[in-house]
C-alpha cells in the first residue's frame, strides 16, 4: 500500500519553517531525505510521522542518538517491554532473537542499563525497537552520525539486511550524500522548509538541478569515506 502524506506543514514563532509538502512513500522504497544543516528535514521527517500515524499506519521512528530513545534510568528489558506495550504486543510477542541476531546484539545483558552497551549496541536496539512492529515506513534521522564510522558502515549494513526481508519503506534523513548513495535509490533534496528536487539518487549525483544539490553534490569526494 502506498502512504501518502498531503500538504504538510509548518510554523514556529510566524515563521514557515516547512512550507506545504506533500510526500508519497511505496512498499520496499529506499528515499534519502538530504539538505544542509537547517533546510527543514527533521521538521518534515516528525511531520510525516504524525500525519501517517495519525491515518493509522504503523510508522517507526529513530532519532539521531540512541540517548533521545532510552533512559539512563531503566534497564534494555524495560525498553523493550514498553516498546511491545506501545504497539499493543503481549510481553515477549515480538521476534526478538531474530531482530537482535540479524542486527548482531544477541550478545547484550538486558538486565543492563543502557550505558552498559557501546553506543553501536544502543543504536542497533533502537533499530530493533523501531522493527518490532513490522513498520510499514521506518523513519531514521541521522541514525549513524552518533558512531564513528566503521560501527556507522556497519550498522547501516546490518539495516538493509534487516529491511531485505520485509515490506518496510525507509526514509533516511541525512545530510551526508555519501551515505545516502548507499543505501537509497530515490533523493528527496530540501532546502529552505521545501524539497527543491526528487529525482533517483544517481540523477542527483550525476545530473544535479537545483542549487542546494549542486552544492551536495560538489562534495561527492565524500563517497570516498568508509560511511
Ligand atoms: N521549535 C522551533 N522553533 C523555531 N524554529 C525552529 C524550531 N524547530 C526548528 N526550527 C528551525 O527550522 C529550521 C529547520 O530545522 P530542522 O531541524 O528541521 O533542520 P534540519 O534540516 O533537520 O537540520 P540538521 O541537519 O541540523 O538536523 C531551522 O532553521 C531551525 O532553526
Ligand atoms: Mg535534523
Amino acid at each position: 500500500m502506498t502512504l501518502s502524506a498531503h500538504g504538510l506543514s509548518v510554523v514556529r514563532a510566524g515563521q514557515a519553517i516547512l512550507y506545504p509538502t506533500s510526500v508519497c512513500v511505496s512498499p520496499r522504497d529506499r528515499i534519502g531525505l538530504v539538505g544542509a544543516s537547517g533546510s527543514g528535514k527533521s521538521t518534515l521527517g516528525h511531520a510525516l510521522v504524525d500525519d501517517l500515524r495519525m491515518q493509522g499506519h504503523v510508522v517507526a521512528y529513530v532519532p539521531q542518538s540512541p540517548d533521545e530513545a532510552l533512559d539512563p534510568l531503566w534497564s534494555m528489558a524495560f525498553h523493550w517491554r514498553e516498546a511491545e506495550k506501545a504497539l499493543g504486543l503481549r510481553p515477549g510477542a515480538a521476534d526478538r532473537k531474530t531482530l537482535f541476531s540479524a542486527l548482531k546484539i544477541e550478545g547484550g545483558d538486558l538486565r543492563k542499563r543502557p550505558w552498559a552497551w557501546s553506543r553501536g549496541m544502543q543504536q542497533r536496539f533502537v533499530i530493533a525497537m523501531a522493527l518490532m512492529g513490522r513498520p510499514n515506513l521506518v523513519v531514521l534521522d541521522e541514525p549513524t552520525s552518533a558512531l564513528d564510522p566503521v560501527v556507522a558502515a556497519a550498522t547501516m549494513q546490518l539495516l538493509d539486511h534487516c529491511l531485505r526481508e520485509s515490506d518496510t519503506a525507509m526514509i533516511l534523513i541525512t545530510h551526508d550524500l555519501g551515505l545516502a548513495a548507499r543505501h537509497v535509490s530515490q533523493l528527496m533534496v530540501m532546502d529552505g522548509g521545501r524539497i527543491v528536487e526528487q529525482a533517483s539518487t544517481e540523477d542527483v549525483l550525476e545530473h544535479p538541478k537545483a542549487p542546494a544539490s549542486k552544492a551536495l553534490s560538489a562534495h561527492r569526494n565524500w563517497l570516498a569515506l568508509p560511511c
